[in-house]
């Protein structure tokens, strides 16, 4: 007999960028861990399975952030007065540094992973601290979740405080094979470990080159940030005068999606022959519009990474963004994309609602495979919304009620369940 479920009421998701599928009424099928459609009628071959009437909800494929701090949640919303190279400095690093003490990160990363579990986000790409111990315990609460994440212990070695600065290249490079190799006994389900070099001004060319090494040697996925303001633009180029642009100083290394699938966090600044680069390497962008807002960054040319065929998903990047919110998330970069075009690029044309909602879905959901929609053989991440709450003076369409749940953060209050890969975490 097939294992699954099947729910039952109004279904949206995007297939393909700019374009949402709106089906009324109708059934999407979970077979095990995968989605096998949507349908009119349920099909003969699943009229086996339980069938849950999501009473006129709102079904949607589950979130994908593609860029946050789990240590920064405790502060997220606050600290906000600064630019990027102050702000690590006077908010981010000092709290980042608490994660030395075990016993913090398991208070702290148990109400992450809850406030997680709760959120519209199915999946996450996740920064931890520079400390093995507090960034397994951060994969523990993550694997309790069941959320599906990548998790990656950081790297600095020069140029965090001083207690937040590990001891040299070869001690950063000894902690992160040990993160590794314990990750791989615990036998995780749902939590894999990605390699995670801070950013260029905090990982010496020495560090680098032996993280290109753990990264051939174990097929790692790597994330890290990328040209997010300009004074830090400006220190990379002081940094690494040999390096043609600032992705190149990741790339020298084989940290550049060249070998093995990598995110890259905002990508403001991005020059030319960078971006090509990144098309090249096929580099995912992680889209971050409420930190780059928060920490005065800018904002980065959507529009342009699209046409250039570059995949783009979106990041709450917690704490410089101020929400774990992916729905704020996406109106934050359509609002974000407007004033692009009206202030900075009028060629530029600003997302659309359908296009937004792809990137937080199936664009950032490419980075774990065939995740983020409701076709055939995709991941079954889905959450139900139940807005019976908000009512108006007239009967609003589906897509109208699905935009509001947007524009208007039903994700706080509205969230009726959540299944990951075919299992209900909520
Ligand atoms: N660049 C290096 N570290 C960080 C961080 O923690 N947050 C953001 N937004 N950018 C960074
Ligand atoms: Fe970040």
């Amino acid at each position: 007999m097939k294992q699954g479920i099947i729910l039952k009421g109004n279904i949206c998701y995007a297939p393909e960028n700019d374009r949402l599928v709106v089906r009324e009424n109708a059934y999407v099928v979970c077979e095990g861990k995968n989605c096998r459609g949507v349908y009119e009628q349920i099909p003969q071959a699943y009229r086996t399975l339980d069938v849950i009437d999501c009473q006129g909800g709102l079904i949607l494929p589950g979130m994908i952030d593609l860029h946050i701090h789990a240590p920064q949640f405790t502060f997220s919303g606050t600290g906000m007065d600064y630019e990027l190279l102050d702000w690590l400095n006077r908010v981010a690093f000092p709290e980042e540094e608490r994660y030395a003490d075990s016993g913090y990160a398991r208070q702290a990363y148990g109400i992450f992973a809850e406030r997680m579990k709760k959120s519209a986000t199915s999946r996450a790409v996740i920064f931890a601290t520079i400390h093995t111990d507090a960034s397994l315990i951060l994969m523990d609460c993550m694997e309790e979740s069941g959320l599906v994440s990548y998790v990656g212990k950081v790297n600095m070695d020069r140029d965090g405080s001083p207690a937040l600065t590990e001891e040299s290249a070869a001690a950063s490079a000894a902690e992160t094979r040990r993160f590794i190799e314990e990750c791989i006994r615990r036998g995780y389900q749902k939590t894999r470990p990605i390699l995670t070099p801070r950013f260029v001004p905090c990982c010496t060319s020495e560090l680098m080159k032996m993280l290109g090494e753990i990264r051939r040697e174990y097929d790692l996925p790597v994330q890290s940030h990328l040209s997010e303001n300009p004074g830090e633009v400006e220190l990379v180029r002081k940094l690494e005068p040999q390096a043609a642009f600032y992705g190149d100083a990741y790339d020298r290394y084989g940290l550049f999606g060249r070998e093995g699938k990598t995110v890259m966090a905002h990508c403001v600044y991005s020059v030319p022959e960078e971006i090509e680069r990144m098309k090249q390497n096929g580099i995912w962008v992680a889209h971050c519009p409420s930190s780059n807002m928060n920490l005065t960054s800018g904002i980065a040319p959507v529009r342009h990474y699209l046409e250039q065929g570059i995949r783009v998903g979106l990041g709450s990047d917690i704490g410089g963004g101020s929400s774990e919110s992916m729905f704020k998330g996406v109106t934050e970069a359509i609002q974000n994309s407007k004033l692009y075009w009206r202030y900075v690029d009028s060629q530029a044309k600003w997302l659309t609602f359908a296009e937004a909602f792809y990137l937080a879905t199936k664009g950032g959901g490419s980075f774990f495979g065939k995740v983020g929609s409701f076709e055939d053989g995709y991941a079954f991440d889905a959450i139900v919304l139940d807005d019976s709450a908000e009512t108006y003076a007239r009967e609003l369409s589906v897509q109208d009620r699905v935009e509001k749940a947007f524009y208007r953060e039903l994700d706080k209050t509205g969230i009726a369940m959540k299944f990951v890969e075919g299992e209900r975490v909520l």
